[in-house]
C-alpha cells in the first residue's frame, strides 16, 4: 500500500517533471513588418513568457514593455523596418498595381525576401546579438522568406522552431518531409480549391515544379551567401534547413482545406483568439441602438481603405446609404472626401474581436487576412471577402467554397455589386448557418491551441529537439524520393526483355516459316 508520503512524493515527481522546462530561453525572430504578423508573433511570445520562459523577442515593433505572470519578456526592435515599409508603401498604392502573375509573383518575392533577410541580419541590434555570447535553448523563426536565419539556431545553440502565419506551404512541407503532392495541395499563390478541376491540377503542377526550381537553384544559393557572409562560421544553409524540431502552423481545419501533417507538425489556428471583454460603453450604446443589426468592414492593417479608388469608394458609400443596417467602418484617414451617410461610422481603429464576438453583428467585410478570417470563424459570423494580395484570395476561396462567405473583387465594386453582395450574404440564412458550423469545429478542441503551442515548445526542451519526430523521407534523396531508382531500372529491365522476347520470337518464328516454306 501506497503511503500519504509516498503518493506526494510521486505526485511532486510527476509535477516537476512536467515542469521541468520552466525558464527556458528561447528567442524569437520575427522580421516581417506587417502588424497582423506581430499580433500572432507577440502573442505567441507573451505566452511563452507567462509560463516562466525567459522570452527574447526581436521584431520591427516599438517595445511594448509587457510584464510576463512569472518569466522575462525582453523586445529588441528593429527600428526602421517598419519607417522603410511605411516609405515603400507610400509609393505603391495596391489598388494601382496591376495584378501581378504567379511567375513575375516568384521574382518579386525572391527579391523581397533576400532584402528583409539581409537587412535583418546586418542590423546593428541583430550583429549585437550576435556577437554576444548569448545561448538559446529554442529559436523561434517566423517563415517568411528569410531561409538564412534558420542558421541562427545553431549559433544560439538552440532546438530551431518554425512559426508559420499561414498553414502548410511549400516553404515549410519540404523542410520537415511533408508529403504535399501538387495533385491535391494548392498552391497558396494559386489559391485553387483542394478539389481542383484537370486544368487547376496541371497549372497547379507547373508552378509548383517551377517554384522548386527557383527555391533550389536561385533562392537558397542566395540566401546561403547571406547566411555565411553575416554569421562567423555560419553552418551550411543546407544543414540548417532541414533540421527543424518543431513547426507551429497558423491553421486549422475550420478555415483551410485538411491538410496532411508529418508528426513535427501542430496546427494551433485560433491560437491568438482572445476571450470577448465587453466594449467600450459607447459602442455597445451604438450596437444597442441599431435595431436592424450592425455590419463590419475592415480591410485589415496592411491595405488602407483610403487607398481605395475614389469611385470604388463612392460605390461603398451610396451602397451603405441604402441600407438598412448600421455600418462601421475601419478607415485611416480623417476626411473622407465624401459625406458620410448618417448610418455608416468610421473610425481609424475598432476593437475587432469584440466587435465580431457581438450577437448584433451581421457581418464583416474584410480582406481576408488570416487572422481576420480566423477571428471571423472563430466568432461565427459570415464574410464578404475583398482579396487583395498573398494569402487573402486563397482564404476567401475556401469561405466561399465552404459557404461561409462570398468573393467581391475589388476591381468589381459598385454600388450595385456591394448592396446585391451584402443582402445576399445577409439575408440568405445558409451563410449564417455555414459561419456557425465552423465556429463550433474551431472550438471542439482537446486541447486549447495556445495551451498546444506551449505544451510542444516544451516537449521539443524536454526530449532534446525530439529527433525521433523527424520522418526518414528527409534522409531520401530526391531521386530516391520519388523512387526513380527503382522505377528506372524496372522499367530498363521490363524494356529489354520485352525486346528481346521480340527478337527471340522473331528469330523462331522466321526459322519455322523458312522451314514451313522450304
Ligand atoms: C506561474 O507560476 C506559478 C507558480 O509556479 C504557477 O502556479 C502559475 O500557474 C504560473 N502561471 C502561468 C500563467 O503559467
Ligand atoms: C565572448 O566570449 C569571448 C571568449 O570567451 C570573449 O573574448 C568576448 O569578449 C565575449 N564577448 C562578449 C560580448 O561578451
Ligand atoms: C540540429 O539541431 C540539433 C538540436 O535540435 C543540434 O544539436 C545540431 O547541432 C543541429 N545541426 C545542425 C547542422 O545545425
Ligand atoms: C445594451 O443592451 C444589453 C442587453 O439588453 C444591456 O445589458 C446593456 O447594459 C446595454 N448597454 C448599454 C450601454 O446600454
Amino acid at each position: 500500500m501506497l503511503s500519504r508520503n509516498n503518493v506526494l512524493q510521486r505526485c511532486l515527481l510527476i509535477v516537476s517533471f512536467l515542469c521541468v522546462v520552466q525558464g527556458a530561453k528561447i528567442l524569437g525572430l520575427f522580421p516581417v513588418p506587417g502588424k497582423s504578423h506581430y499580433i500572432l508573433e507577440s502573442t505567441l511570445m507573451k505566452a511563452l513568457a507567462d509560463v516562466g520562459h525567459d522570452v527574447t523577442l526581436v521584431s520591427p515593433f516599438p517595445k511594448e514593455n509587457y510584464q510576463p505572470v512569472n518569466g522575462t519578456y525582453r523586445e529588441i526592435v528593429l527600428t526602421g523596418f517598419l519607417e522603410a515599409h511605411a516609405e515603400r508603401r507610400k509609393a505603391v498604392n495596391l489598388f494601382e498595381t496591376p495584378s501581378i502573375n504567379p511567375l513575375s509573383a516568384i521574382y518579386i518575392m525572391n527579391k523581397i525576401g533576400l532584402k528583409l533577410t539581409e537587412n535583418t541580419f546586418k542590423h546593428k541590434n541583430v550583429q549585437n546579438l550576435i556577437h554576444s555570447n548569448k545561448t538559446f535553448d529554442i529559436v523561434i523563426v517566423g517563415q517568411f522568406m528569410n531561409d538564412a536565419l534558420k542558421g541562427l539556431a545553431s549559433h544560439f545553440g538552440g532546438h530551431l522552431v518554425l512559426f508559420s502565419s499561414v498553414g502548410t506551404s511549400t516553404w515549410v512541407n519540404h523542410l520537415v518531409g511533408n508529403p504535399s503532392i501538387p495533385s491535391y495541395t494548392p498552391e497558396m499563390l494559386l489559391s485553387f480549391p483542394a478539389r481542383m478541376t484537370y486544368f487547376q491540377r496541371m497549372k497547379n503542377a507547373l508552378f509548383n515544379a517551377i517554384y522548386n526550381i527557383n527555391q533550389h537553384l536561385i533562392f537558397y544559393p542566395r540566401q546561403n551567401k547571406l547566411l555565411k557572409k553575416y554569421l562567423p562560421n555560419a553552418p551550411d544553409l543546407h544543414d540548417a534547413l532541414f533540421n527543424v524540431s518543431l513547426v507551429l502552423l497558423n491553421t486549422h481545419e475550420s478555415i483551410a482545406f485538411a491538410s496532411s501533417y508529418v508528426p513535427c507538425m501542430k496546427a494551433i489556428g485560433g491560437f491568438h483568439v482572445k476571450l470577448p471583454k465587453r466594449l467600450p460603453i459607447e459602442l455597445e450604446n451604438y450596437f444597442n441602438n441599431s435595431k436592424n443589426g450592425v455590419i463590419y468592414f475592415s480591410l485589415g492593417s496592411n491595405v488602407k481603405s483610403k487607398d481605395l479608388p475614389k469611385q470604388t469608394r463612392e460605390g461603398i458609400i451610396k451602397a451603405f446609404s441604402k441600407l438598412k443596417e448600421n455600418v462601421l467602418w475601419k478607415y485611416e484617414d480623417d476626411n473622407l472626401p465624401v459625406d458620410l451617410p448618417s448610418n455608416v461610422r468610421i473610425e481609424k481603429w475598432f476593437p475587432q474581436q469584440d466587435i465580431l464576438a457581438h450577437p448584433k453583428l451581421k457581418l464583416f467585410i474584410t480582406h481576408a487576412g488570416y487572422a481576420s478570417t480566423i477571428e471571423a470563424v472563430y466568432h461565427g459570423v459570415p464574410i464578404i471577402a475583398i482579396p487583395i494580395f498573398g494569402d487573402q484570395r486563397m482564404n476567401a476561396v475556401y469561405a466561399e467554397t465552404k459557404g461561409f462567405g462570398s468573393i467581391l473583387p475589388w476591381s468589381e465594386i459598385t454600388e450595385e455589386t456591394m448592396i446585391a453582395k451584402i443582402r445576399e450574404v445577409i439575408d440568405n440564412s445558409k451563410y449564417k448557418e455555414n459561419a456557425k458550423r465552423k465556429s463550433i469545429l474551431m472550438k471542439d478542441r482537446q486541447v486549447q491551441p495556445l495551451d498546444d503551442a506551449i505544451y510542444w515548445i516544451n516537449y521539443i526542451i524536454r526530449h532534446k529537439g525530439a529527433p525521433h519526430l523527424r520522418v526518414a523521407s528527409l534522409d531520401l534523396a530526391w531521386y530516391q524520393y520519388y523512387l526513380l531508382d527503382v522505377y528506372v531500372p524496372i522499367f530498363v529491365i521490363i524494356y529489354m526483355f520485352s525486346i528481346s522476347t521480340k527478337i527471340l520470337y522473331r528469330k523462331y518464328f522466321k526459322k519455322n516459316e523458312k522451314i514451313k516454306s522450304s
